[in-house]
């Protein structure tokens, strides 16, 4: 495998993991600050952040080794207000800046597999950042967002608000690949 896609394969997995512990912990915040379907959100978006970082990590063809791994990552918070704040941010820098270039260069390398995992990722990113806006203008306003079940998809961490479809619209997974938090 080429070593920028390589590269850039580890420094996702980095992202990603960092941001399935993140939302487990703001996850916890949700619940004790009276938020449960906020919290079920976070939990649902961490467990489809594992899917992208197990999926970017079998990407990775290659020897163990050691590796430096550089991510960018939120820190802080305290609201579940400022909590959804971070989620935004860190959503929206993955799918405007982050997985675009990293698809672009493994476009460029011919690394398929690794890219398929990249769009698997992207794609699974806006409809989280879409769903942590729906709860931040919830909690804005002093309430709990009114979701229903919250599916994902195991074989590409797409997140679903309420009944999922028969097949999955990014990887066409059937329904026995799909998570419910409900
Ligand atoms: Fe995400
Ligand atoms: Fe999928």
């Amino acid at each position: 495998m080429h070593s920028i896609t390589a590269s850039n394969l580890r420094n996702a997995h980095g992202g990603e993991s960092m941001a399935h512990m993140r939302y487990m912990v703001w996850a916890e915040a949700a619940e004790q600050q009276g938020f449960a379907n906020i919290a079920r959100l976070f939990r649902a978006v961490s467990f489809a952040e594992t899917i992208h970082g197990t999926n970017h990590f079998r990407e990775l063809k290659q020897p163990v080794a050691d590796a430096l791994c550089a991510s960018v990552a939120v820190f802080g918070g305290d609201s579940t207000s400022m909590n959804l704040q971070g989620a935004i941010m860190g959503e929206t820098y993955e799918i405007t800046e982050m997985y675009p270039a990293f698809l672009e260069v493994a476009k460029f390398q011919g690394e398929e597999s690794a890219h398929k995992s990249f769009y698997y990722a992207l794609s699974g990113e806006k409809t989280h950042a879409a769903l942590f806006q729906r709860a931040k203008e919830a909690v804005d306003s002093k309430k709990d967002a009114a979701f229903g079940p919250i599916g994902v998809c195991k074989g590409c961490g797409w997140t679903h608000d309420g009944a999922m479809p028969a097949t999955c619209p990014i990887c066409g997974a059937t329904k026995e690949k799909f998570q419910t938090f409900a």
